[in-house]
């Protein structure tokens, strides 16, 4: 039984009543659960005594062109398959929880967070940030989940937790992949039927690189080119970056240095969607 918990100080009695010494496992989402979200909450109680889960649509994550209103929140969907995964205890706050009125504090990272989707997304991971810290502050779990997906949250995340001293341990949860190589996102279901049939073609590219690296190229220029090109075969995405980067650091690589790795990472717009991908080679 998953028991919903709306208020801090539930949460925070919740949280209280734990056996002392027993590890509390922690999966922050906005909701719209799907195996990718499961395969982390999965993650958590392999590796914790306890589980909980928060679903919150952080509006200081959303740009005012972005999709806050129409985020998809299919709340009773998602209970049953907390329920069905056995996570202990789900966060469930309305936005006064967690900004109350007035709230003037926020947390900036200002490495990692600059590029990629910093750049096209400005003040996102600022929002990221200030409701991860706020929920970690809250829930005080022992260990959190992110989906490697999001590679730069985790890596914004991770810089976060080691510059602010917080006492969580950061996990990465692989991406869960349709059978035809889509990442699994709350956002696919924005997809019409020919953008759904279109959406591989962001995997594709990836895999393209990965040939490519696994050929001997080194070459960053050339492989984002490959990349590209794949993407340019369908003139119906808007490319916003398809880049190679150090996966911690996320600096522009020039050459991909022996027996390092790297992160090959796209963005782009299909229709009125926006879709990341990712691979790390
Ligand atoms: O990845 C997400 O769903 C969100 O960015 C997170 C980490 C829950 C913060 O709102």
């Amino acid at each position: 039984m998953t028991v919903i918990l709306r208020t801090v100080a539930e949460v925070r009695a919740w949280r209280r009543a734990l056996p002392a010494g027993q590890a509390l496992g922690f999966v922050p989402t906005m909701g719209a659960l799907h195996a990718g979200h499961i395969s982390l909450m999965e993650l958590a109680k392999g590796r914790a005594a306890a589980t909980i889960a928060s679903i919150f649509v952080n509006p200081l994550q959303f740009g005012p062109k972005e999709d806050l209103a129409k985020y998809p929140r299919p709340i009773e969907q998602d209970l049953a398959l907390l329920e069905r995964a056995g996570v202990d205890a789900l966060f469930l706050p309305e936005v006064s929880a967690l900004y109350p009125e007035g709230a003037s504090t926020f947390v900036v990272e200002e490495d990692v967070s600059g590029p990629m989707c910093g750049a096209v997304r400005p003040g996102h991971f600022r929002g990221v940030t200030t409701v991860v810290l706020k929920l970690f502050n809250i829930v005080q779990p022992d260990l959190a989940v992110f989906g490697q997906k999001d590679a730069q949250q985790c890596a914004v995340i991770e810089r976060m937790v080691r510059d602010l001293a917080l006492p969580v341990e950061i996990m990465r949860g692989p991406i869960v992949r349709e059978p035809d190589g889509l990442a699994l996102s709350s956002r696919n279901i924005y997809l019409s039927p020919e953008d759904r049939a279109a959406a591989p073609l962001i995997y594709e590219s990836l895999q393209a690189a990965r040939t490519a690296f696994e050929g001997g190229e080194r070459q960053a220029a050339m492989i984002a080119a490959i990349g590209r090109k794949v993407m340019a075969t369908d003139a119906r995405f808007t490319l916003q970056y398809w880049d190679v980067r150090d996966p911690m650091t996320l600096e522009a690589l020039t050459t991909i240095p022996a027996g390092a790795g790297a992160l090959f990472a796209v963005a782009a717009h299909l229709g009125p969607t926006r879709l990341i991908d990712n691979i790390t080679v």
